[in-house]
């Protein structure tokens, strides 16, 4: 009977050692420990013999069940590394190389202008206590419109005419989709920041691009005012420009903010006096903001009467135009390297 046993290990062990793929480690352990199994045969057996010898073949063949498993785990565990191995050899890839078909240009890729800034000022946010979220380009009605105090039949969802899929979804017109996302998870008091890509059915012009770049900004907290709102954007845009900035603020409406406001900064280029980036007006508008409106709270199951906050969502296409002299917003996503080695 021990030899019996000693054979079916011997022969499990250099079985499972043989396997070259998961499959038939699967099959040997079938074949040696399954229900079926030889090994389970033998124990299946044991009824035929003494009590004495049946403790012990017991225990001998609990043993050799053992080493069995642990070779089979073992085997497993070499037959990921040989293919991790394998794929390493042969699957890399070369990033350094050129596109298939393009001439060497002698120069290595880097941050799109768009990145350079978003990830600029998102270190802005951060190291003033903003949270950087992010939400998806393709959203649901309720988080682009609903949800932010823009109901169905509401003539503000006019504002913002979108791309819709089939099933009823869009691409999110705004990034203000993501205040919503923020508050579902976040207890307040909390700053949180999203950038993103936003899309708009638009005609395209030098100042109008179907898919454009946007950053929301939201701070939830106790008795929060206009004040808050204005000093958070002087600093921001104080570390964008390096230098202090003025600023003023237009009563504008969008349904999610009340007050709302646009605000603008003094015309950098002109000091103010007037110039044609400017309109002539020595200011650049700069971003939507505004109190956050006590039904998006609701909607984001907060409290208004216990927490207030405001928001705001500026453009970074215009942001970056402005700061480089950039005439025609079309240039970013045309892919024109002329363009982007500028950078
Ligand atoms: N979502 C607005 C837009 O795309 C911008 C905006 C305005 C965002 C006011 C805000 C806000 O958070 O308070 O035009």
């Amino acid at each position: 009977m021990k030899t019996k046993l000693k054979t079916i290990r011997d022969k499990a062990l250099s079985a499972v050692s043989a396997c070259q793929n998961i499959n038939e480690i699967e099959d040997a352990r079938i074949k040696f420990l399954g229900r079926k199994g030889e090994l389970t045969k033998i124990l299946r057996s044991l009824s035929s013999i003494t009590s004495e010898e049946r403790a012990a073949i017991g225990q001998l063949s609990n043993q050799y069940k053992r080493e069995i498993e642990s070779a089979i785990e073992l085997r497993k565990d070499e037959l990921s590394k040989k293919n991790i191995d394998m794929l390493l050899r042969d699957e890399w890839i070369d990033v350094t190389l050129n596109p298939r078909g393009t001439i060497s240009t002698g120069r290595h890729g880097y941050l799109h202008p768009l990145s350079q800034t978003q990830y600029e000022i998102e270190d802005i946010l951060t190291s003033m206590g903003f949270q950087i979220l992010d939400g998806p380009e393709a959203e649901t009605e309720y988080y682009n419109f609903e949800a932010l105090n823009i109901p169905e039949f509401h003539p503000a969802r006019d504002l913002q005419d979108t791309f819709w899929t089939e099933d009823g979804n869009l691409l999110r017109t705004h990034t203000s989709a993501i205040q919503i996302r923020g508050m579902e998870k976040m207890e307040p008091p909390f700053r949180i920041a999203g950038p993103g890509r936003v899309f708009r059915y638009e005609a395209t012009d030098a100042s109008h691009e179907h898919t454009f770049y946007q950053i929301e900004g939201m701070m939830v907290d106790r008795e929060i005012s206009v004040s808050h709102l204005i000093y958070v954007m002087k600093e921001i845009l104080k570390a964008i420009f390096k230098r202090s900035v003025k600023v003023r603020l237009r009563p504008a409406y969008y349904p999610f903010v009340e007050p709302g406001f646009d605000l603008d900064f003094n015309c950098m280029i002109c000091e103010g006096r007037g110039c044609r980036v400017c309109k002539h007006t020595g200011w650049i508008e700069f971003l939507g903001c505004g109190l956050v409106h006590p039904n998006v709270l609701k909607f984001g199951n907060i409290d208004p009467e216990q927490w207030s906050g405001f928001a705001f969502g500026m453009g970074l296409n215009r942001l970056i135009m402005m700061r480089y002299g950039i005439n025609d917003i079309r240039h970013f996503m045309s892919g024109d390297l002329r363009f982007l080695y500028q950078f």
